[in-house]
């Protein structure tokens, strides 16, 4: 198959850092060819079968690279209560918050229908890989249960799923927290890399919720059954979370709204990603997001996510997010994009597969009804997504 005459955003080259995120490798009026779910060949005047896409612009499958996809019920109602003032801290310490979503979920019984539900919508929104977290359970068979559906999710497709037990995400009622790092560490991390159901481990390090010892328990948990680590850290108080997940190693870590000079300084000097979620700042109404530009001038390959979770950020539209990454945080439609696609991707160690439009890549791609990429940005909620591909297979969002 071919798709002709298109606007194609490549993002060859490999993860972007510094200001060479601007580049998103651009070439106009070419044809891609697709053969056996990947990227065959791209070039002008290719011969054989296809269709004409009207110079509009094709871009990489977006990547969305931190969600909570599978949880029960919604939080609308905390939602009113923000609308009215309260804090997402008062509102967790009234009761609400995570435990809230942790009765809810296990109220569940189809959690691969709640999934599927949701993967349709990041669909919609031109999302084609994910990073999925469980810890919406905080019991080992809840826990499990959540990790089982990801997976049969997965094997359905069309999205790719990437894995993570989040394993402290709120310490559960009726176990102290020692007890309970203790059974995530020594039980739940060997039995779910045994099985393959996680690639990555997580904890929520927070002032009320887990801490920098229990984040270092985690890791070397981790280590021994060989899954590397996601963070959750400096979201809603500084604790030198950015210095932490550098230490420990970490793939990513993650909010990093309250981080400063010197975690960034830390990440610079490590391999761990920074994930940006801005819209977890919008939608609990607050003011600091995390600075991007300081992160973008130091050099590091910043990516950007929606968090898509019931509580602090019940978005799945990796464009609003980009949107977000903009106007709230200066960067730039193009910094945006290669935070959406070849970052994401190598911050899920897929960098290889996919995240760029290159020959010999999966064909995991994004038609758009525009030409310029800056538009994928601008345009606030509207529908844009034209076209899907997943592996050379066509979904119509
Ligand atoms: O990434 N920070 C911890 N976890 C989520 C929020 C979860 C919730 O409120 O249900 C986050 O923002
Ligand atoms: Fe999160």
């Amino acid at each position: 198959m071919i798709l002709r005459n298109v606007r194609l955003a490549t993002l060859a080259g490999g993860v972007r850092r510094g200001a060479a995120m601007n580049d998103l490798a651009l070439r106009d009026g070419v044809d891609v060819r697709i053969v056996e779910g990947r990227i065959a060949e791209i070039g002008t005047g290719l011969s054989g079968d296809g269709e004409d896409c009207g110079g509009r612009l094709l871009t990489p499958g977006l990547i969305d690279a931190h969600t909570h996809l599978i949880f029960g019920g919604c939080r609308a109602g905390e939602f009113v209560q923000r609308c009215q003032g309260a804090t997402y801290e008062q509102i967790a310490a009234a009761g609400g918050g995570i435990r809230s979503t942790l009765r809810q979920t296990s109220e569940c019984n189809d959690l691969v229908a709640i999934g599927r539900k949701h993967l349709d919508w990041m669909l919609a929104n031109g999302t084609t890989t994910l990073e999925a977290k469980s810890g919406y359970a905080m019991t080992s068979v809840g826990e499990i249960a959540i990790l089982e559906a990801y997976a049969e999710l997965s094997q359905q497709g069309p999205q790719r799923i990437v894995p993570t037990l989040l394993g402290l995400h709120a310490v559960p009622s009726g176990i102290d927290r020692a007890a309970w790092v203790e059974e995530v560490c020594d039980n739940l991390i060997p039995e779910m890399a045994r099985r393959g159901l996680a690639k990555y481990v997580d904890a929520f390090v927070e002032q009320g919720y887990f801490t920098p010892d229990d984040a270092r328990l985690l890791a070397s948990a981790a280590g021994q059954a060989g899954l590397r680590m996601r963070l959750h850290v400096d979201q809603l108080t500084s604790g030198g979370g950015a210095e932490l997940a550098a230490s420990l190693g970490a793939a990513t870590a993650d909010h990093l709204e309250q981080t400063g000079a010197a975690g960034i300084a830390a990440l610079a000097e490590s391999n761990t990603m920074p994930v940006l979620l801005p819209a977890s700042v919008y939608a609990l109404r607050k003011s600091k997001y995390p600075d991007a530009r300081a992160m973008i001038d130091a050099g590091l390959p910043v990516v950007l996510a929606t968090d898509f979770n019931p509580g602090s950020s019940p978005t799945p539209s990796l464009p609003f997010v980009m949107n977000l990454a903009c106007v709230m945080m200066g960067m730039s439609p193009a910094e945006a994009l290669s935070a959406c696609t070849i970052n994401a991707a190598a911050s899920l160690g897929l960098e290889s597969e996919i995240g760029s439009i290159e020959v010999g890549k999966y064909a995991d791609l994004v038609l758009w009804d525009a030409d310029d990429p800056a538009q994928i940005a601008y345009w606030i909620g509207a529908p844009l997504v034209r076209r899907v591909w997943i592996e050379g297979r066509v979904l119509r969002a």
